[in-house]
């Protein structure tokens, strides 16, 4: 697991720019899968078994991009101004290295000194020093997209990357994938687009599948670093988390109840997650169509949308196996 983890986080595929990172999931499923479609947005589609008596249609999303930047303009200096792709906070990324996917390298900068003291700079202040000196020297035009320039540290238990979200659901889809020697469901993997410009992906593949059950596996906050707080106390290691709520949706009570038991009955460890902001794909297939049952599992994650976001590999494994269990279960 972990060296698939290395493998598709060191791929820059941010929201819109999901090329590389598709090819490199296409590989990986084909061997295992039934049924494989791309379709008009670029979501991948892959059936694996066909409904037994009583069984389901289940559809399984996690997402294929990554937050990041796109050049909105490039100034008399050589300085590229930018829009975000996703929630890239500018502000808390000063002095952080991004990569073009052109190969161009850059820092990111913010106008001194007047707005040093300002908490909520204008997207207009920040700026990517590529170490152009003119416009006409730039590696970068208009339309030119980014992500973090980060390695991946293995620190034991605990690895370090950009773009665990979601990196690390499409692994676990993968590898779930390959671990599903028979389910009554027919299952559909789903690696969508376009979530970090909100759920953008899932919805139109969602309308095409018409699940009955749908489930997210994405990442949440662990808010266990000191001064946390006490809301939503979500741990790193202490299990996945069954999402209860969030943002913009209230997960299907009987599949909460029925992930519960799963994970009871297999002995594997859960969090409840409550969250105050932000969703995933699980709201878009809720919500398409004539709507279905839907909820996610989160893997917690620290440092979300940074260049160093922190997972444990137990919360891995055992997300892994909280979803195989489930989709071996008869009674979702
Ligand atoms: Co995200
Ligand atoms: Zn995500």
């Amino acid at each position: 697991m972990k060296p698939l983890l290395k493998t598709l986080t060191e791929i820059a595929s941010p929201s819109g720019h999901e090329d590389a990172i598709r090819e490199a999931v296409l590989k990986l499923v084909k061997p295992h899968a039934d049924e494989i479609r791309v379709d008009a947005l670029g979501n991948v589609i892959v059936r694996k078994g066909r409904a037994a008596k009583n069984g389901k249609r289940v559809m399984l999303a996690a997402h294929l991009d990554e937050i990041g930047l796109i050049v909105s303009h490039v100034d008399a200096n050589g300085f590229a101004r930018f829009s975000t792709l996703g929630g890239f906070y500018p502000m808390r990324k000063v002095n952080t290295r991004v990569q073009f996917l052109n190969g161009a390298r850059g820092v990111i900068g913010l106008e001194q000194p007047a707005h040093l003291e300002d908490r909520a700079p204008a997207m207009d202040k920040f700026f990517v020093d590529t170490g152009a000196t003119s416009a006409k020297d730039s590696p970068v035009k208009v339309g030119d997209a980014a992500v973090f320039d980060a390695g991946f540290s293995d620190l034991g238990t605990r690895l370090v990357s950009k773009s665990f979200d979601d990196r690390v659901g499409v692994a676990i889809l993968i590898e779930a994938l390959h671990a599903l020697k028979s389910s009554p469901h027919e299952v559909y993997f789903v690696f969508t687009v376009q979530e970090e410009v909100g759920v953008r992906g899932a919805g139109p593949a969602a309308y095409g599948i018409e699940p009955e059950i749908g489930l997210a596996v994405d990442v949440t906050w662990a808010n266990d670093q000191p001064q946390a707080g006490e809301r939503n106390p979500i741990k790193l290691g202490g299990g996945p988390a069954i999402k209860v709520k969030d943002s913009l949706m209230l997960s299907d009570p009987f599949l909460v109840e029925g992930l519960t038991r799963i994970a009871e009955k297999n002995r594997i460890p859960v969090q409840r997650e409550v969250l105050e902001g932000g969703s995933t794909d699980a709201r878009a297939i809720q919500l398409a169509g004539l709507g279905a049952r839907a909820g996610g599992i989160c893997i917690p994650l620290r440092n979300i949308h940074s260049p160093s976001e922190m997972l444990d590999m137990n919360d891995v494994n055992n997300t892994l196996k909280l979803l195989s269990a489930f989709l071996r279960s008869a009674e979702i």
